[in-house]
């Protein structure tokens, strides 16, 4: 029998947290030093992952790899700068015998999206966004059914539509909703792309670069952007909206998590490993990494990888901006032979419980007759359908009123 192929994952700090905890000797020291210190630090094998298996009994191993450089600094370093830190880690996973690389958060956004790293790659790459895509949709319609909205009735919005990951959910949305907004901030590229997909899309569909006004319209919200702020606000949402977050870093703003207990977040890219999974930590053999995520899950884009690795697919995967929808379909069954699943909900390091969820769709209940009592229009709730069609265009006007009974009900 050949032994299944290894992988490497090239793994990067999304904040100074994230420093902190890769390399522990950092916490305490300065952000300036911090930085300073990263620009002039050489990739190394962070992590040994083992113990990932499938039902059928294939297994493999592989490494996390870290290209130290913080978010901002992989988009404003100079490009060739910033590969050569990427190439360099995948070389660290050849010489551990790795045959497929994938590309962790900003390291397969950088440039062309993994494209021209591929190209120099001494083994096969892979971006991992098919099966980012594959559990970003199935998590954003998880909330929708938790959260009793019929997608077919809704307005969903993506942000950061003309990405890698956001250009396939949007296609992949709009099959399953009545009408898609496509959100990023270059208005000629939105356009463009609006105009390719519209006639293919099966359902009302518009853009727009005012993120606030689309997610006002909204009650199902993904985000994919490279975007190093928050994106989405509290004051935006409508009453019992779900947000489906796939962006690293997060782009949702923790306001969101204390000021709108009606609206359910959860991260939408984590994945069980099959097996009994084993994050390592190769300069403390013995102690776990702490990805910060519960045991045995991984994210999606890591989930590739080792997806890829154990079909025996060494092969140039998931790279670029336009991703075929057939690879989303055909690596979400491989990834299901292969033994992984959807993660449970989890938002803010925190998990959702169904007690949680119980709570959420309680809170946007009390908010919505409480909208509805300050617009002192009881017409409105015919208009009510259950996805909080009466609430657009109250929502932002009456945001005092609802917050106020929103804390009420958090306090409860
Ligand atoms: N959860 C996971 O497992 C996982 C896996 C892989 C990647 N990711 C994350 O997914 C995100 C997207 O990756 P990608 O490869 O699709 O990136 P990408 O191809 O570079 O696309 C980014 C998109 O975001 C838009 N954007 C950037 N800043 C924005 C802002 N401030 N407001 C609105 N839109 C903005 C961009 O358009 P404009 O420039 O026109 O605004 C573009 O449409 C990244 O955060 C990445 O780290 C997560």
């Amino acid at each position: 029998m050949t032994a299944t192929p290894k992988f490497c994952f090239v793994i990067h700090p999304l904040s100074l947290d994230d420093v902190a905890r890769y390399e522990p000797g950092a916490a305490g020291k300065g952000a300036p030093i911090v930085r300073k210190i990263m620009e002039w630090m050489p990739p190394w094998a962070a992590v040994h992952v083992t113990g990932v298996r499938t039902p059928d009994g294939r297994e493999t191993e592989g490494w996390f790899v870290t290209a130290p450089l913080l978010p901002e600094q992989m988009m404003e370093f100079p490009r060739e700068e910033v590969y050569k830190r990427i190439l360099r880690a995948i070389e660290i996973g050849v010489e551990l015998g790795a045959t497929i690389a994938g590309l962790g958060a900003f390291t397969g956004v950088v440039g062309d999206g993994g494209v021209t790293i591929a190209e120099r790659s001494p083994i096969a790459v892979t971006t991992g966004n098919s099966l980012t895509i594959a559990a970003g949709i199935q998590s954003l319609f998880r909330g929708a059914h938790e959260m009793e909205i019929d997608p077919a009735e809704a307005t969903a919005v993506v942000v950061g539509a003309t990405g890698s990951i956001g250009s396939a959910c949007a296609r992949l949305i709009a099959k399953r909703v009545k009408h898609v907004i496509l959100v990023a901030r270059n208005n000629t590229r939105l356009a463009k792309f609006h105009d390719e997909i519209k006639d293919t899309l099966g359902c009302e569909s518009s853009y727009t670069t005012d993120i606030g006004d689309a997610v006002r319209r909204a009650q199902l919200i993904l985000t994919a952007t490279s975007s190093t702020q928050d994106v989405i606000q509290p004051e935006d949402l409508q009453t019992g909206a779900v947000v489906c977050e796939l962006s690293l870093p997060h782009d949702v703003s923790r306001r969101v998590a204390l000021e709108r207990p009606d609206v359910l977040v959860t991260e939408g890219g984590n994945m069980v490993v099959p097996g009994t999974p084993r994050f390592e930590r190769v300069r403390q053999p013995g102690s776990e990494f702490d990805l910060n995520l519960p045991p045995r899950t991984a994210l999606a884009c890591m989930s590739e990888t080792m997806v890829l690795a154990l079909e025996n697919r060494i092969e140039n995967y998931t790279l670029g901006r336009g991703i075929e929808l057939d690879r989303v379909i055909e690596i979400e069954e491989m990834a299901t032979r292969c033994g992984f699943t959807l993660a449970d909900m989890r938002a803010f390091d925190t998990a959702i419980t169904p007690e949680k969820i119980a709570a959420t769709r309680d809170a946007a209940a009390v908010r919505r007759a409480a909208l509805r009592q300050a617009q002192g229009d009881t017409g409105a709730a015919q208009g009510d359908t259950g996805v909080a069609q009466g609430d657009t265009g109250v929502a932002r006007g009456d945001t005092a009123v609802a917050q106020a009974d929103a804390v009420r009900v958090a306090q409860a």
